[in-house]
C-alpha cells in the first residue's frame, strides 16, 4: 500500500512542477514514505534520514536546498518526535493526510518567506480527517501493466500485535463507482493486471450500483471483483491482504467463477496454534483456516496459497511452534512471509508477560523458513514443463532479458524483444529455483484473444 500511496504523492506533486529523480543529490525535495509494522522498519527511517541529511547539507553548501518530509505510519505514530530527533525535517504527515501535501508545501514556502529564507518550523499533519483523501487525489496520468488500486483502508480487527488500526485508522471502503472509474481509467492507460489493496481488503463493503437478484444488500469484495471482471482489457485481478474471518462464500465462489481472478491467494494465518491465535485476537482457529483453504480448493482446484507467520509471540511454547509447522505441512504453501514477533508501542501484546527470548525466536524462524522454503521450491518445481501466461513487467539484468510474473506470482526471466514489454506472453517453464523459474517464449507466445474478450459482457452493466 505504501507503493500505491507513493505513486499518488507523485500524482499530487506533478502539477506543482516536481518530477522524480533517481539521484538524491539533485533532489529539491525528498519524502520518506515509512512503515511502522516492525521495529526494524522504524529504525530504518532514522538511518535513511541521516543519509538524506548529508545530501541536504551538500546542497545547502552549493546554495541549493532539499526539503525533507516524512510520511506514512512512522510519521503518524511518532509525529513531533521525528522533528525533535531530526530538526532538519520540514514536514511530517500520516497515511490519511498526504492529499494535503500541496497545501503543506505552500504553507512551508510562506513560512520560509516570512523567515527570510531560513528553515521554517517543522509542520505536522497527522489528523484522521473526516474527508476521505481519495476525493482529493488526482486521476493517475500513467499506468504500468501491473498496478495497485486501493479499495479499502484501515482496520477494525485489532490483532494484539499490530499497529495498523492505530496508524492507518478505522476501516473504510471506497465507493464502488469510484473504484470502477479508477480501474477503467488505469486499463485505458495500459493496465492489464490490477491488484486491489486494503489492510483488510476482503472486509470491503460498498453500496450496490444497481439492484439485482441479491436485492439491495451491500456489495462485498466478491461482487466488486465480478464488476471489475467486466472491464474489457483487464486480464488479471488480484487482491491483498485478506483476513480469514472475512472470506465469505461469495468471494470464495468468485475464485471458481471469474477466470481473471488469479489462482493465487495471500491469506495470512500468523500461527497454527489455537491458544496463540486467541491471544493474538485473530478470532479464528487453525481448523477454521483449514476449512477455508478446503473450500477455496473446491472452488478453484488449481489455486495456490501464500501466508504470513509470526514466531515468538508472547507466551509461545514449543508445542505452539509444532502446531504451526503442522498447519504448514497440511496446507503446503507456494510462498510465505515469516517474521519474528516485534514488540510495538501501544499494542496489547507489547505489554504481555512471557515475552520470548530473541534466540528462541531466531531458532523458530529458521525452522519455519526451512520448511516454507522447501515447500516453495517444490511448488516451483511442480511447474517445470508447463506453459504459463507471464506478464512481462520488468527489464531483466541482462541485455534482451525481461522478467514477468506467472499467475502464481513467480518471477520468470525470459529472453524477449523490447516490444513485448508490458505484454502477457506464453512461456514454457524449463527449470525452477527457490525464488524464480526460468523459461522461454513458446512459438505462439502472444495470446491472440485477451481473456476478457472471450467473455460475454453482461447487459445489466
Ligand atoms: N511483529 C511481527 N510481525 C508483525 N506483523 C504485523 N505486526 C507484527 C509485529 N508486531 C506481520 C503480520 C502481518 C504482516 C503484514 O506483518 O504477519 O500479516
Ligand atoms: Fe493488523 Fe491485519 Fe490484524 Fe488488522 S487484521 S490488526 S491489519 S494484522
Amino acid at each position: 500500500m505504501n507503493v500505491y500511496d507513493s505513486d499518488r504523492m507523485v500524482d499530487l506533486l506533478k502539477p506543482l512542477g516536481y518530477s522524480i529523480t533517481e539521484d538524491p543529490a539533485e533532489a529539491d525535495m525528498a519524502i520518506l514514505n515509512t512503515c511502522h509494522i516492525r521495529e526494524k522498519a522504524e529504525q530504518k527511517v532514522y538511518s535513511d534520514l541521516g543519509r538524506l541529511r548529508r545530501h541536504q547539507t551538500n546542497r545547502r553548501n552549493d546554495g541549493d536546498d532539499m526539503v525533507i518530509g516524512v510520511g506514512g505510519c512512522v510519521g503518524q505514530a511518532e509525529g513531533k518526535e521525528i522533528i525533535r530527533q531530526a530538526p532538519y525535517v520540514s514536514m511530517v504527515f500520516g497515511p490519511q493526510t498526504y492529499h494535503r501535501l500541496p497545501e503543506m508545501i505552500a504553507q512551508m514556502n510562506r513560512e520560509k518567506e516570512k523567515r527570510e529564507g531560513k528553515r521554517p518550523k517543522g509542520l505536522i499533519d497527522t489528523d484522521f480527517p473526516l474527508e476521505s483523501k481519495f476525493d482529493s487525489l488526482p486521476a493517475p496520468t500513467s499506468s504500468a501493466s501491473s498496478v495497485f488500486l486501493s479499495v479499502q483502508e484501515g482496520c477494525d480487527k485489532f490483532c494484539t500485535f499490530c499497529v495498523v488500526p492505530y496508524t492507518r485508522g478505522a476501516e473504510y471502503s471506497r465507493p464502488v463507482s469510484d473504484i470502477l472509474k479508477e480501474a477503467e481509467h488505469l486499463v485505458s492507460l495500459g493496465a492489464l493486471e490490477i491488484t486491489l489493496l486494503g489492510q483488510n481488503v476482503n472486509a470491503y463493503h460498498g453500496q450496490p450500483l444497481y439492484a439485482s437478484s441479491h436485492g439491495t444488500k451491500e456489495w462485498g469484495l466478491g461482487r466488486l471483483v465480478f464488476e471489475l471482471s467486466q472491464i474489457k482489457g483487464l486480464e488479471r485481478i488480484r487482491y491483498m491482504t485478506s483476513h480469514p474471518r472475512d472470506m465469505d462464500d461469495e468471494l470464495i465462489n468468485a475464485h471458481g467463477e471469474i477466470p481473471q481472478l488469479m489462482p493465487f491467494l495471500h491469506l495470512p494465518v500468523q500461527s497454527g496454534s489455537d491458544s496463540i491465535l486467541e491471544a493474538m485476537n485473530r478470532k479464528h482457529t487453525a481448523k477454521d483456516y483449514l476449512n477455508i483453504i478446503e473450500k477455496l480448493k473446491i472452488a478453484r482446484p488449481d489455486i495456490a496459497f501464500s501466508s504470513d507467520f509470526i514466531v515468538g509471540f508472547p507466551g509461545e511454547k514449543d508445542t505452539d511452534q509444532e502446531a504451526t509447522l503442522t498447519l504448514i505441512k497440511e496446507v503446503g504453501f507456494a510462498q510465505a512471509y515469516s517474521f519474528k514477533y516485534s514488540k510495538r508501542p501501544g499494542t496489547p501484546a507489547g505489554a504481555m508477560e512471557l515475552q520470548v527470548d530473541e534466540e528462541i525466536k531466531s531458532k523458530r524462524l529458521r525452522e519455519l523458513q526451512d520448511l516454507l522454503n522447501e515447500q516453495q521450491l517444490s511448488f516451483n518445481r511442480s511447474m517445470v514443463g508447463t506453459t504459463q501466461m507471464v506478464l512481462l513487467d520488468r527489464k531483466g539484468k541482462h541485455q534482451g532479458q525481461m522478467i514477468g510474473k506467472t499467475p502464481y506470482m513467480q518471477s520468470v526471466p525470459v529472453v524477449a524483444s523490447d516490444d513485448l514489454f508490458g505484454k502477457l506472453v506464453e512461456v514454457r517453464l524449463e527449470s525452477a529455483h527457490e525464488n524464480s523459474l526460468v523459461g522461454s517464449l513458446t512459438d505462439s507466445a502472444i495470446i491472440p484473444y485477451p481473456m476478457s474478450e472471450l467473455l460475454e459482457r453482461k447487459d445489466e452493466v
